[in-house]
């Protein structure tokens, strides 16, 4: 894959802060999606600090706002409209700047309809962020829109300027794209096709992440344990050889865990989203082996039932599903799960549906992100006929979480007693008396304790449990 030179985009980067010299303005974005979406927010604020605005969350502040839009589920669809009508106003009274970027622009049905019915100014796509500036400049300086969507499969970018919402933890995108068409799933068609950064490139960010003082580092992307397939399977037919980065040959996922498991100063690492057909051994493995590899692994079941998992295109059975956490639980100590779960997929029975809740109930997932199926358009499954009607999906919906509900209560009781090494992330958003944590398997813990502590890695112990968080001491340290 050939990386972007982006050096001309760069450029506008500067032309548009000359042009808003002391102007003293503000911008504010609202990030609607997924990690990654997060992530490109994390640059698009980057992007605009660089070129003169200060962060405001306040939108009526706001002298440029930007949405960062998501279309994985209809709901964000819905929200984006009301908020494109609600800022209407504010633009005719102080001619606020509206740049729409992300996933839901790349939807050519969702741009016609904004086109016509909102006001905005810039539109950009998942494969133009690095164009924003360019696209901020034509559209400040020829005061007309601008819509640079491109529907190509994407390159590779390097080199944006980011600004990180949080100083211990950081994600960082190892690849893009996804080659796996789920037939529910938008993805594919947003994103286009499966990318990997060069490993260098992944590893030098790192690095940099650790010298700044990052202890926690999550790797990002729509399939990540297929990091460098495409690649690999390249360099194979061609016979090249493949990258190496201290004279270790980084081609999968595998080896990029353990390469990122030697960088000094980080200490924890995790990844989302994983497939559950690319947990190949040698990943496997380099979880088990690497101290700072995370052991609680987000593993997407979707559904139980091998009928509607092959409707999906998952190309797993849930026998192969239960086989692989068995094995997982075998060659991982203490390993723990977290897991997506659609209900309501075209044709999904009552059979089908308990074939899920039969999965829940054998696994334990320490945590489970439940979505109603969404019709998607321009999916193979916004076409089948036997669409299944709102009401009964939201029954099992209900259903499912109040299984989850009585889980996540019983596995909350095997915490007590025992004690976790957590990374003191600050005072606890909801009770600032306390500080707060997470342990491995993202269970929210309070304790208390005093400021000398954020940033450090202490031992805490569980003394009780409440639904949604864990209430713990801090053991004395050396
Ligand atoms: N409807 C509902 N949920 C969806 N997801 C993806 N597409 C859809 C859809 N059309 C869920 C999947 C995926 C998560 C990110 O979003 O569970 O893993
Ligand atoms: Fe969508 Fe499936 Fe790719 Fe995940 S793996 S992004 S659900 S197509």
């Amino acid at each position: 894959m050939t990386k972007t030179d982006i050096n001309e985009e760069l450029e506008y980067i500067e032309k548009v802060k000359k042009i808003n010299e002391g102007k003293n303005l503000k911008y504010n974005v609202f990030t609607m999606g997924c990690q990654l979406n997060e992530n490109d927010s994390e640059k698009i604020c980057g992007m605009a600090e660089k070129m003169g605005y200060t962060k405001t969350e306040n939108i009526a502040d706001a002298d440029l706002v930007i949405y960062n839009t998501c279309c994985v589920r209809e709901n964000a669809e819905e929200k984006l409209f009301g908020k494109l009508g609600e800022i209407k106003k504010q633009k005719e009274a102080k001619g606020t700047i509206i740049a729409i970027g992300g996933c839901m622009m790349q939807e050519q049905h969702i741009v016609d309809k904004i086109k016509k019915s909102y006001k905005y100014d810039v539109i950009f796509g998942t494969h133009t962020l690095h164009k924003f500036p360019k696209d901020l400049y034509n559209a400040i300086m020829e005061n007309k829109r601008i819509t640079d969507i491109i529907d190509i499969d994407g390159e590779i970018i390097e080199g944006l300027p980011i600004k990180r919402e949080d100083n211990i933890r950081a994600s960082v995108t190892i690849m893009n794209g996804c080659n796996n068409f789920c037939t529910y799933c938008i993805v594919p068609y947003v994103r286009g096709r499966e990318r990997s950064r060069a490993p260098e490139d992944i590893i030098n960010e790192i690095k940099g992440l650790a010298q700044m003082g990052y202890k926690e580092i999550t790797l990002l992307g729509q399939n990540v344990n297929s990091y460098m397939r495409v690649e690999r399977e390249k360099a194979k037919a061609s016979m090249q050889e493949s990258n190496e980065v201290n004279n270790i040959k980084i081609d999968s996922f595998a080896k990029l865990l353990r390469a990122v498991n030697n960088i000094d100063g980080i200490e924890k690492i995790r990844f989302v989203s994983p497939h559950p057909k690319d947990f190949t051994d040698d990943v496997i493995e380099a979880i088990r082996d690497c101290e700072k590899v995370s052991k609680f692994i987000h593993l997407p079941l979707q559904s139980g039932s091998t009928k509607v998992l092959k409707a999906m295109n998952r190309v797993y059975t849930k026998e192969q599903y239960l086989n692989l956490v068995k094995k997982m639980q075998e060659k991982i100590p203490n390993v723990k799960f977290s897991t997506d779960i659609i209900v309501g997929f075209p044709g999904e029975t009552e059979e089908d549906f308990e074939d899920t809740l039969d999965v829940v109930k054998q696994v334990k997932f320490e945590q489970i992100f439940m979505f109603i199926y969404s019709r998607r358009v321009g999916t193979p499954a916004d076409k089948m006929e036997n669409q299944i009607p709102e009401e009964i999906k939201h029954k099992r919906f209900d259903r499912l979480k109040a299984l989850y509900e009585e889980q996540i209560e019983e596995n909350n009781k095997a915490y007590i007693g025992t004690v976790h090494n957590l990374l003191v992330e600050g005072y606890s958003k909801t009770n600032s008396n306390f500080l707060t944590g997470r342990t491995d398997s993202n269970k929210v813990i309070i304790f208390e304790g005093n400021d000398s502590l954020i940033g450090k890695v202490v031992p805490v112990k569980i003394v009780s449990e409440h639904l949604w968080y864990l209430k713990g001491e801090v053991l004395e340290t050396k």
